[in-house]
């Protein structure tokens, strides 16, 4: 990977190529060989995509700001602890960074420069962000070795959040998991694959609407962590843009915090690697690291909105949506990819060791994931 490929800024994609010429074209080839290397290099890209338009991001954070400046006790008519919170509200002070505890993660943050670690994690505090689960996923056809559990959507009562609730939430998941799918296309192809390899492979995943929240009024002091250092589980998470920076990414080869900026307007979404990608791919994608903070441009446009927006609440929204592969899906390494896993890793001026990804089902390590962190980040299984 040359250096001139590296840069502050994340790689774009324009999902519009991709869907308005010949599949066999150049334009599209290229368009995905863009997203297969900006995968490879920084476990992340941002999208353009026409689809992902700005009102209908704008209604969802809009929303989404309203249910959670309602009351605790409001909330928590939400909260389904019985079954796990696998759907409905996970209140403040509830999810762990899962790296706190994680030797082998603490080594990564111990290996960067010092200037470029997360804040840091080691008081195990769980993190102040709330979230809503919204099961976008279809259940399998098939008999499948790990039923999902059967509990129904929640709709919240407060009539100004109940009449629109389910419609938009369910428009803009939509936005998000065509959006997603159309780059697990893109980014098969520009790995040399064919394009249905990681859509099929994710065609009956659990797939979650599971937007977040921080009361910047709490919590919005410079350095406060809204979420830790962490990789998430899943194979691709897409997030629309949030209304206050904040989110920290990694890239494997370069050892930087990049503060993620999306372009001020237009249709754009950015997407991140998750674990089941990495395994699918023997390492040659990794599972983006990632931190939401408060730093210095969340404080300024915290600042800002109190003047631009004074009648809004002011929660930080990130509208993530996590796109799984099925529970029952074979989860191995791709062999040509593991070869080119083992080639990149030789290359000296790339980090990390070579790993070993056993074969075992989707459904498996979901289960150890969650069992190894006690909260994960995109399941709560
Ligand atoms: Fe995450």
């Amino acid at each position: 990977m040359s250096e001139s490929f590296l840069s502050e800024t994340l790689p774009l994609i324009d999902v519009d190529v991709f869907l308005s010429n010949p599949l066999e074209s150049e334009v599209v080839l290229e368009e995905c060989r863009k997203a297969a290397d900006a995968l490879i290099t920084y476990g992340a890209l941002l999208l353009h995509d026409s689809r992902a338009l700005e009102d209908d991001n704008a209604a969802f954070l809009d929303l989404l700001e309203d249910y959670f400046d309602q009351p605790d006790a409001e909330l928590k008519k939400d909260e389904r602890p019985d079954i796990m919170y696998q759907v409905g509200v996970t209140l403040e002070n509830t999810e762990k960074p899962k790296c706190a505890a994680d030797e082998p993660c603490l080594q990564i943050i111990a290996r960067l420069d010092p200037a470029e670690r997360p804040l840091d994690i080691s008081g195990h505090h769980p993190d102040p962000k709330c979230r809503f689960f919204w099961k976008m996923g279809a259940p399998p056809p098939y008999e499948t070795q790990y039923p999902a559990l059967n509990a129904p959507n929640v709709v919240p009562q407060a009539p100004h959040i109940n009449d629109k609730w389910e419609e938009t939430l369910e428009k803009w998941g939509t936005v998000l998991k065509n959006a997603v799918e159309n780059i697990a296309e893109m980014s098969a192809i520009g790995l040399g694959l064919p394009l249905e390899t990681f859509k099929d492979a994710g065609k009956y995943g659990p797939h979650l609407l599971g937007p977040t929240a921080s009361d910047l009024r709490k919590y919005g002091k410079k350095n406060t962590i809204l979420a830790g250092f962490h990789t998430d589980l899943n194979c691709f998470t897409i997030h629309g843009r949030s209304r206050y920076p904040g989110l920290h990414i990694w890239a494997r080869n370069t050892g930087k915090r990049i503060p993620v900026r999306f372009p001020p307007t237009g249709r754009y979404l950015l997407v991140q690697a998750g674990k089941q990608l990495e395994h699918l791919t023997g390492g040659l994608i990794k599972a983006g690291f990632h931190e939401v903070v408060v730093n210095e441009a969340t404080v300024q446009t915290i600042g800002k909105r109190k003047i631009t927006n004074p009648g809004r609440p002011c929660i930080r929204i990130s509208s993530t949506f996590f796109w799984h592969l099925s529970s029952d899906y074979d989860l191995a390494p791709i062999q040509a990819l593991a070869a080119r896993a083992r080639s990149l890793l030789s290359d000296s001026t790339v980090s990390g060791a070579v790993e070993s990804y056993e074969p075992m089902k989707v459904g498996q390590q979901v289960q150890k994931y969650a069992h190894d962190h006690s909260n994960s980040d995109s399941t709560l299984m």
